[in-house]
């Protein structure tokens, strides 16, 4: 039997099916994540990890826990993770595609709409006492319908978030058919749908701001690093794009001082694309049938 180390404690019964199948189970308590020395000294003893986006699962990791045969992560993305030390270790690797697509989808729109129609700061003068009256020149935002949305990514996500477009009369490039420099340029919204890596990191630079329109908004739902932040706060304060809505950040959290969260016309959520009690019970299941089929030497159903 094994031990396994599960870095958070997750919605649903499925991490139950851990210990009923015999195996020892360490569950991190914590609201926030082990720090990196705590997790290598949790996981020294571990056969089996399951873990967060929010842990690195580095080298370090991996030398200090030399009996691990396997790791799954609660999360489609795998930046976290550095997947070449875990192959040169012969120790497989299973994530949670699929599941979270439409719950991601549907938060994109939700920063999409929000930020077109200045949803957050319309409700907040509905209760801070600064709405008077109906107001024909108050809280103007941008047509959805009908505009053009750029998808930087076109993988389930980005195609998920094309198809919704549908019903809002748009027209929607992405980058396999369109080059990045002529979508940025053409698009209402620029949407982000990339994974992490070292060739998309920053691909949101000062260049890639100052190609979009100026009446433009991007929504950034993949991951903080491919947005270079501090041209996007030059971008936002000087008009080079009209908004921005970010469902994560680099770091995330961002510290409460970060001069990004001064910027104007922007929206900031918690990288809750997967919060759905749906997406995340069925993320939790996948994570475990990945972990047991590792442990049991079986292919993950679902490897990276
Ligand atoms: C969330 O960001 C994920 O990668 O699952």
């Amino acid at each position: 039997m094994a031990h396994v180390l599960v870095t958070r404690r997750l919605p649903g019964p499925a991490v139950d099916r851990l210990a009923a199948a015999g195996h020892t189970v360490d569950v991190w308590e914590d609201d926030t994540p082990p720090p990196p020395a705590v997790l290598r000294e949790r996981a020294a003893g571990a056969d089996g990890l399951l873990c967060l986006l929010t842990d690195r699962v580095d080298r370090a990791l991996l030398d200090a826990a030399p009996g691990l045969r396997a790791v799954a992560t609660f999360a489609v993305g795998v930046d976290n993770i550095d997947l070449e030390a875990a192959a040169t270790r012969g120790i497989p690797v299973g994530n949670t595609p699929d599941v979270l697509t439409d719950a991601t989808a549907d938060l994109t729109w939700a920063l999409l709409l929000a930020a077109a129609r200045r949803v957050v700061p319309a409700a907040a003068a509905a209760v801070d006492g600064s709405w008077r009256t109906w107001d024909p020149t108050g809280f103007l935002g941008a047509d959805v319908h009908g505009a053009t949305l750029g998808l930087v990514g076109h993988g389930r996500i980005g195609q998920a978030v094309g198809r919704r477009a549908r019903g809002f009369d748009m027209t929607v490039l992405h980058t396999r058919e369109t080059p990045l420099d002529e979508l940025l340029a053409a698009s209402d919204f620029v949407s982000l749908h990339v994974p992490l890596t070292d060739e998309t990191r920053h691909l949101i630079d000062a260049d890639a701001l100052r190609a979009m329109k100026p009446s433009a908004i991007l929504v950034n739902t993949a991951r903080g690093p491919i947005v270079d932040q501090t041209a996007l706060r030059t971008a936002l304060a000087d008009g080079w794009i009209a908004g921005a809505a970010l469902d994560v950040t680099d770091p995330e959290p961002l510290p409460a001082d970060d001069p990004l969260l001064t910027a104007p016309n922007l929206l900031v959520v918690p990288h809750i694309g997967s919060a759905t009690r749906t997406a995340r019970e069925r993320m939790a299941a996948m994570a475990v049938d990945n972990l047991l089929a590792g442990l049991a030497g079986e292919p993950m159903p679902f490897p990276v």
